[in-house]
């Protein structure tokens, strides 16, 4: 190192959620050298980041306990003393939520950057010596700016500001930590840029780190997140078209995907795409196309969305038509609340929103998941119950069961939500009896085959796939 770089020791990471946990345990993992202290103002989550049993981290995420076994208390530590640590950091890495503004201008659409403003705040006045801040969180285009200005002018101390966008899917974060397909470094220090890549250059191949300038770097996280989200909207939208036609899904998919410019990933389709991503990303995308008077642009990116909704309110309707009209009285399974497998993150699941439309058509869910708990399914569903269409949410209309027999004695229909491994396994021939006939199993994840449940008695819906 020559001396006109910076010396990194000590890394501060704000933020001890899904993406700063996981992030931090991996590099603690391929930096021995380093010492990482995650901060966050939810006592609760620290205890449980700290929790001698590892089963009670706060996040579930394959591999993960491993590695936090291997690095808690050597050179990654988690607590509560923000200003402490933020005034010892090198380097301060930026984790912390960024919502929906629910109210106020841009509200539904922009991102709420309160959290990170008052990091901002926070880093201004403890910071000593001269800090490199790091953008992971996702944020709007120019957040950067915001940072920068709290920061200079609150302070005569000195700050680098890059944006490190983190592009780990929930469910296989440690494998995407581990091997990227990129890492981006927007910025305008370059001194700055080399401390960070030297730090991913530990584990990650060099010509994998791709250097930008600021705003590029942030636009590429929401444009990343924007394609995803379009391609499973596109394959959602063909489900729809092969139930009319006769067409198979997978048989569709696997056509299409075949070309390598489509390629093959993200053409499953499935109740609609959850998560604390993609909405947000897409809202961020079509605001920002608003506000520079790009409607066109900005309605493309709308009808992603829209399909996505349409993709949900389409299953829960299928439903309530496919059992006669009429859910009052009638028990439902639900197999998976997760948004995805591998996961206990619920935020923006399709679990929600069709949970909630069945339960307005009357039903009694018993819902089941691996890995979530009741308290978490009831604060899903309370926080959407705010909506008007669903205030009539009452606490009793479903429970958590705790196996999956027990989610499908007595119910007319099983609903699949999340393709969770256990559900891949049931052996339905076995299982009907426990079921109050004439059942039907709803499969939106593609996870059961035809062939085994034609040997059953039971009805049978799979998404893309009538016939
Ligand atoms: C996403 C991006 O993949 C990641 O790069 C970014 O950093 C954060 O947002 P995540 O939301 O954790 O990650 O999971 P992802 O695997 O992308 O799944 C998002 C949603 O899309 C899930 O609800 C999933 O079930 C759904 N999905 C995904 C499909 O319906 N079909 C697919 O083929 C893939
Ligand atoms: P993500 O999926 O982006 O990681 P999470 O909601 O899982 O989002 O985690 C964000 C974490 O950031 C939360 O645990 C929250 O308590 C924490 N947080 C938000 N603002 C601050 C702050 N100013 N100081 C410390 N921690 C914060």
């Amino acid at each position: 190192m020559n001396k006109e770089s910076y010396t990194i020791s000590k890394i501060c990471c704000i933020g001890a959620g899904y993406v700063g946990g996981p992030s931090m345990a991996v590099i603690a993992d391929n930096c021995p050298e380093l010492e990482i202290n995650i901060v966050d103002v939810n006592e609760e989550r620290i205890k449980r980041w700290n929790h001698d049993d590892l089963k009670n981290i706060p996040v579930y995420e394959p591999k993960l306990e491993e590695i936090v076994s291997r690095v808690r208390g050597k050179n990654l530590f988690f607590s509560t003393n923000v200003f402490k640590e933020i005034e010892s950091a090198d380097i301060i890495f930026l984790c912390v939520n960024t919502p929906t503004k629910t109210q106020g201008f841009g509200a539904g659409k922009a991102s709420n950057l309160k959290w990170l403003e008052i990091c901002a705040r926070q880093i201004a006045e403890n910071a000593k010596g001269h800090t490199i801040i790091v953008e992971k969180s996702t944020v709007p285009v120019r957040t950067a700016e915001v940072l920068k200005n709290i920061l200079i002018t609150n302070t005569k101390k000195s700050f680098s500001i890059l944006s490190n966008p983190e592009f780990l899917a929930e469910g296989s974060a440690i494998n995407d930590l581990n091997n990227p397909d990129r890492i981006l470094i927007g910025g305008e220090d370059k001194k700055a840029i080399e401390a960070l890549s030297d730090i991913y250059a530990k584990w990650i191949d060099k010509n994998k780190i791709i250097k930008t300038n600021l705003w590029s770097s942030e636009l590429s996280k929401l444009t990343s997140n924007a394609f995803l989200a379009q391609k499973i909207s596109s394959i959602n939208s063909i489900s729809a078209l092969c139930e009319k036609t006769g067409a198979d899904i997978e048989e569709v998919a696997k056509a299409v995907g075949a070309d390598k410019r489509i390629g093959d990933k993200f053409l499953a389709s499935g109740p609609g795409f959850g998560g604390s991503c993609f909405q947000k990303d897409l809202l961020n995308l079509i605001y920002l196309c608003e506000y520079f008077n790009l409607d066109e642009v900005a309605k493309y990116w709308e009808s992603v969305l829209n399909i996505n909704l349409w993709q949900q309110k389409r299953i829960s309707r299928l439903i309530v038509e496919k059992l006669f009209g009429t859910l009052n009285e009638k028990k439902i399974a639900i197999l998976g609340f997760s948004f995805k497998a591998n996961t206990n993150d619920t935020r923006e699941s399709p679990a929600i929103k069709i949970c909630m439309d069945l339960l307005k058509e009357g039903s009694f869910l018993n819902i089941h998941d691996p890995k979530v708990t009741s308290k978490q399914i009831n604060k899903e569903l309370k926080d959407y119950s705010k909506n008007e269409e669903y205030n009539f949410y009452n606490e009793n209309s479903w429970e958590k069961t705790l196996d999956i027999d027990e989610a499908l004695k007595d119910a007319s229909a099983v609903v699949i939500l999340t393709e969770w491994e256990v559900y891949k396994d049931i052996d339905w021939e076995n299982k009907e009896f426990l079921m109050s006939s004439p059942a039907w199993i709803f499969d939106t994840r593609t996870i059961t085959e035809r062939k085994s449940i034609n040997k059953t008695n039971l009805n049978y819906w799979r998404i893309g796939n009538e016939f």
